[in-house]
């Protein structure tokens, strides 16, 4: 009994500051029902960048608004800095830990737990597609032990956005990496609504970073803007694609708001904070008790944010028309 109480107050303090850190002090972790009403959530995030940490800090500020504060969970936090191996390796330490909750953000984060977990409810974030991605049944009534928050974002609303910062604007370029099932839904999206505008749409897919510089030199003199989706290998390789893009004067328009801080012009933004709380808000649902993942339905947000990089929009010789300037939050 006394390593229990021990164990708790252990973790209650390491919940205080927000992660639980494995492997100091040799404490056994126990398996099983969290202690003394303390929920044991355990967090993987695919990587470190804006939009998935706007996300994770969203989420537990979600959870404290809805009746768990820092004080009632232990949270393990875990990074898998964009790594697929160290995904498999949280997950199935997750899948020996037994938390009561799995929060997951990003879709490859997600569908390696879900691959590995069947009996722990798992709470995304951050995830484009749940049913392409093969995550849910459907997102009415998800069926399994996944549900969460997507981040669908509006593209045929941030083409439109385009062409009114590049009204002339003919050839559009689209580059993501054709392994990751959230940027084809998106990339499909854009090509249907493109060829509906007219837009002769020139596609670049990557396998991997080391793609990226030769797809997108392969694309100047091409397009008039180029359009990056909310894709996990392009948005950790930012700088090498805008280098490029910048030297060749090609708009970026991209699909979520970390983008644009990173240097892209401009983007309709899906607000991850705001998506990160509904999401907190679910998994205190499930916590309590009051319905099961397979019954709660995939949400979504309407929350957008106009979001436009003022100095990349001066390099390019962008005006940005008072319609978008009035609304915009400028990075
Ligand atoms: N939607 C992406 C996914 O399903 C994750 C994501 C969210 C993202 N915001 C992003 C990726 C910004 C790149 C850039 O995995």
């Amino acid at each position: 009994m006394k390593r229990w109480i021990l164990y708790a107050v252990t973790a209650g303090a390491a919940a205080g500051i927000g992660m639980f850190l494995t492997g100091c002090g040799g404490l056994q972790r126990p398996s099983g029902e969290a202690q003394n009403g303390v929920k044991k959530i355990a967090v993987v995030q695919l990587m470190q960048h804006g939009s998935l940490d706007a996300a994770n800090q969203g989420f537990l500020a979600g959870l404290a608004q809805n009746g768990f504060p820092a004080d009632k969970i232990q949270v393990d936090q875990q990074n898998a800095q964009g790594d697929q191996s160290n995904l498999k390796s949280i997950a199935a330490r997750f899948k020996g830990d037994k938390p009561d909750l799995i929060c997951a953000i990003a879709t490859p984060a997600a569908q390696a737990a879900a691959n590995d977990i069947h009996d722990v409810p798992i709470v995304g974030i951050a995830i484009t597609d749940y049913v392409q991605a093969k995550l849910v049944q459907s997102n009415e009534k998800p069926g399994g032990n996944v549900t969460g928050a997507s981040d669908m974002n509006p593209v045929n609303r941030q083409i439109d956005m385009a062409l009114k910062l590049m009204p002339g604007a003919k050839k559009v370029g689209l580059l993501y990496n054709s392994s990751e099932v959230n940027s084809e839904v998106q990339g499909r999206e854009m090509k249907k609504y493109a060829a509906e505008k007219g837009l002769t749409v020139v596609e670049k897919t990557v396998s991997s970073v080391n793609d990226i510089q030769q797809a997108a030199e392969s694309m100047t003199g091409q397009i008039d803007f180029l359009y990056v989706p909310t894709d996990n290998i392009l948005a950790s390789s930012m700088p090498t694609l805008l280098k490029m893009t910048d030297a060749a004067r090609i708009p970026v328009i991209a699909g979520a708001e970390s983008m644009v801080k990173d240097g892209a012009l401009a983007s309709l933004s899906v607000d991850y904070y705001q998506l990160g709380v509904q999401a907190g808000a679910m998994a205190a649902k499930i916590l309590k008790g009051e319905v099961q993942a397979s019954a709660l339905p995939v949400e979504t947000q309407q929350n957008l944010i106009v979001v436009i990089n003022k100095k990349n929009a001066d390099l390019l010789g962008i005006g940005i028309p008072e319609e978008i300037a009035g609304k915009a939050r400028f990075e």
